[in-house]
């Protein structure tokens, strides 16, 4: 061990703390997490526990292939005239006036070329929403990811424990 042995390795060291230093401040303005996700914080306990069904707002869930998000018109029902004083709500009337579609970011999602379909799961597999998409009810705020990502080996692995089929063409059709 000599001196310049030491000093390359003070400035390997440094040159990593920079690296990974300003690495993460440059990501932290880029990476998906930090961005808010979605137009509205909206709050899934406060509603669930109001008495609203996943269905009220997700109408294809149990009956088509995609369970969907909810339009407008759906939040207006209840949201046309306060019903709280916070800004988040007031966000709903400001979509209204402007005339705009609130534009929910979906974040659980396969590739066009794979065939998925609520109905096949819920109304007759008799799965749970919790099952792939985790405590929704329990949110007060929109999730940052999708809760699994539905990757071919999420969708395999669960195939085979339950002994649904895993046939190739059932999902790449
Ligand atoms: C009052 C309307 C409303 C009700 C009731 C509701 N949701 Fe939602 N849901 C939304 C909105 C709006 C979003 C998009 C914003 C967010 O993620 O919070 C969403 C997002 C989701 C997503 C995210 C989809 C994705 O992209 O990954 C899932 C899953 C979901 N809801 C499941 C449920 C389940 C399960 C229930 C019942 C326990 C439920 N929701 C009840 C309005 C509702
Ligand atoms: C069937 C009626 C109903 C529908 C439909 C409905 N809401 Fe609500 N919402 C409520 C009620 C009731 C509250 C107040 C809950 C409380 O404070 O006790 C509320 C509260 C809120 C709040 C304040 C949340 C908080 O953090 O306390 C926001 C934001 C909101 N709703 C957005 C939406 C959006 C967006 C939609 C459409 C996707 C929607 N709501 C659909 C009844 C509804
Ligand atoms: C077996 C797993 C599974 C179950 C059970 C399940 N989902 Fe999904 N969900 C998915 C997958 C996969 C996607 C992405 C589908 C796509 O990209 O078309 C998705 C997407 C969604 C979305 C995004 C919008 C859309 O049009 O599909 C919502 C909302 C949603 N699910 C709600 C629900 C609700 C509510 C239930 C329960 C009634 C439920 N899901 C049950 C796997 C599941
Ligand atoms: C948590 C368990 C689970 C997950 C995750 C899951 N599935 Fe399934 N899937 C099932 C069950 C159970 C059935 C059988 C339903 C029935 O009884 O009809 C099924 C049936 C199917 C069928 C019909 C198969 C046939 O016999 O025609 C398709 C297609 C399918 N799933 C696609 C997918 C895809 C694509 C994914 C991933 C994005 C996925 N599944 C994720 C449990 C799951
Ligand atoms: C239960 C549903 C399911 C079955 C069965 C299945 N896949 Fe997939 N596959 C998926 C999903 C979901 C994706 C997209 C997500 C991913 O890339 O993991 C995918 C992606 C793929 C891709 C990647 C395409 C790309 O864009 O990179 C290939 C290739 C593929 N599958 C081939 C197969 C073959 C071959 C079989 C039969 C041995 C098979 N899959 C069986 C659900 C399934």
């Amino acid at each position: 061990m000599n001196g310049t042995t030491h000093s390359k390795t003070t400035i390997w060291l440094l040159s990593f703390v920079v690296f990974f230093g300003l690495g993460s401040i440059v990501l932290g303005t880029v990476w998906p997490e930090n961005i808010p996700a979605q137009p509205i914080r909206f709050n899934h306990a406060v509603h669930v526990s109001n008495g609203l069904t996943c269905e009220d707002c997700h109408a294809g869930a149990l009956t088509r292939e995609k369970a969907t998000l909810p339009q407008l018109d759906t939040c207006l029902t209840c949201h046309s005239e306060a019903v709280t004083t916070k800004p988040e709500e007031e966000k709903v009337r400001v979509f209204a006036r402007a005339g705009r579609e609130i534009q929910w970011v979906q974040l659980t999602r396969v590739p066009e070329h794979v065939y998925f379909s609520h109905r096949r799961h819920t109304a007759l597999g008799g799965l749970k929403c919790a099952e792939c998409h985790g405590p929704m009810e329990s949110y007060t705020e929109p999730p940052r990811r999708a809760f699994r990502r539905m990757k071919m080996n999420d969708c395999i692995e669960c195939h085979k424990q339950r002994k649904a089929s895993y046939d190739c063409n059932d999902c790449h059709r």
